[in-house]
C-alpha cells in the first residue's frame, strides 16, 4: 500500500484523507484517483466513520489531473483506465464529504472538490477549469457540476477561458460553503464534520441523498422524494430519541438506528 493517500482519525466519527502528492502539487494520478475511490468506498461502509474531510497541503488541494501520465493516451487507452468509474465511486460516497481547499484546486482538482458536499477555502485557494489551455475539456463533471452551481455565464467565462477565479469569487458565486484564513482551513473543515459526526446518521445519509438526488430531479419527484424520505426518518430510533431529547430538556444520545 503506498501512502499517495494519508488517512488520519482527527476526531470521534471524523476521517480525514489527505492527497500527498506535494512534488506534483497532488496532481491526480491513477494511484490516488484508486486510493480515494477505494477509501471513501470502505468509509462509505464503515459505521464508525460519520464524517469524512478531504484535504491536500497548503500549496495545493489538487491541480487536477496528471498531465504527465496523459499526455501519450490514446482514445482506447483513455477509455481503458476507467477513471469515469473512478469519478462515480468518489461522488458516491453516503457519508457528508467536506473539501478543505488550501493552494490550487484546478482542473481535476476543482472537479474533486465539487463532488463534496461543503467546501471550506482558505482565501488565497485558487479554483479554475484550465483544461482548455492544454487542448481538452474537463471530464470529471466539471462542465456540468460547475454550471450548475455558478450558473450558465460564470461557468463558461472560467471553463472557455481556463482563467483561474479567487476562493472570494468562488464564494460569491456560490461554489464554495465558507472562506477562512489560510491557517484555518483543515480546523474549520474538521469542527464541522465533528458538528456532523454527532448527528443522527441515517438522517444526515438521507439529507444529503434528498439533496443530490432532488438537484437531478423534477421538483415534483424531488419533493416526492424529500417527503419519502422525512417519513421513513420517524421509524428510526434516533428520531425517537432526538424528539423525547429535546421534550425533555436534555442531550440526545444517537445510536445510528
Ligand atoms: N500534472 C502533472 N504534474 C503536475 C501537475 C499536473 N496537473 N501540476 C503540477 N505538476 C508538477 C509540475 O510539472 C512540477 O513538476 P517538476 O518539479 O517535475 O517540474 C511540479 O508539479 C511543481 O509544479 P510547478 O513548478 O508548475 O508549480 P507552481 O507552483 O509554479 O504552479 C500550478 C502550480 C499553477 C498548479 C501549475 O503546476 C499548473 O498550472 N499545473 C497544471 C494545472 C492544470 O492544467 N490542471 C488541469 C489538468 S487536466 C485535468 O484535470 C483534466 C480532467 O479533468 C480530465
Amino acid at each position: 500500500m503506498t501512502d499517495l493517500v494519508l488517512l488520519e482519525r482527527p476526531a470521534e466519527g471524523v476521517v480525514l484523507l489527505r492527497i500527498n502528492r506535494p512534488e506534483a502539487r497532488n496532481a491526480l494520478n491513477l494511484e490516488v484517483r484508486k486510493l480515494l475511490a477505494k477509501h471513501l468506498a470502505e468509509l462509505g461502509e464503515d459505521t464508525t466513520t460519520r464524517a469524512i474531510v478531504l484535504t491536500g497541503n497548503e500549496k495545493s488541494f489538487a491541480a487536477g489531473a496528471d498531465i504527465k501520465e496523459m499526455a501519450g493516451l490514446g482514445t482506447i487507452e483513455a477509455l481503458q483506465r476507467g477513471v469515469h468509474k473512478l469519478w462515480r465511486a468518489i461522488a458516491g460516497c453516503p457519508k457528508p464529504v467536506i473539501a478543505a481547499v488550501s493552494g490550487y484546486a484546478l482542473g481535476g482538482g476543482c472537479e474533486l472538490a465539487m463532488t463534496c458536499d461543503i467546501i471550506v477555502a482558505g482565501e488565497s485557494a485558487r479554483f479554475g477549469q484550465p483544461e482548455v489551455n492544454i487542448g481538452i475539456i474537463p471530464g470529471g463533471g466539471g462542465t456540468q457540476r460547475l454550471t450548475r452551481a455558478v450558473g450558465k455565464y460564470k461557468a463558461m467565462k472560467y471553463i472557455l477561458t481556463g482563467e483561474m477565479f479567487s476562493a472570494n469569487e468562488a464564494f460569491d458565486m456560490g461554489l464554495v460553503s465558507e472562506v477562512v484564513p489560510d491557517p484555518e482551513v483543515e480546523g474549520r473543515a474538521i469542527d464541522l464534520a465533528r458538528q456532523i459526526a454527532v448527528l443522527p446518521p441515517l438522517a444526515v445519509q438521507l439529507a444529503k441523498e434528498a439533496v443530490l438526488a432532488g438537484m437531478e430531479a423534477p421538483l415534483s419527484s424531488a419533493l416526492a422524494l424529500e417527503v419519502k424520505s422525512s417519513q421513513i426518518l420517524f421509524s428510526s430510533q434516533d428520531q425517537k430519541e432526538g424528539m423525547r431529547a429535546f421534550i425533555e430538556k436534555r442531550k440526545p444520545r444517537f445510536t445510528g438506528h
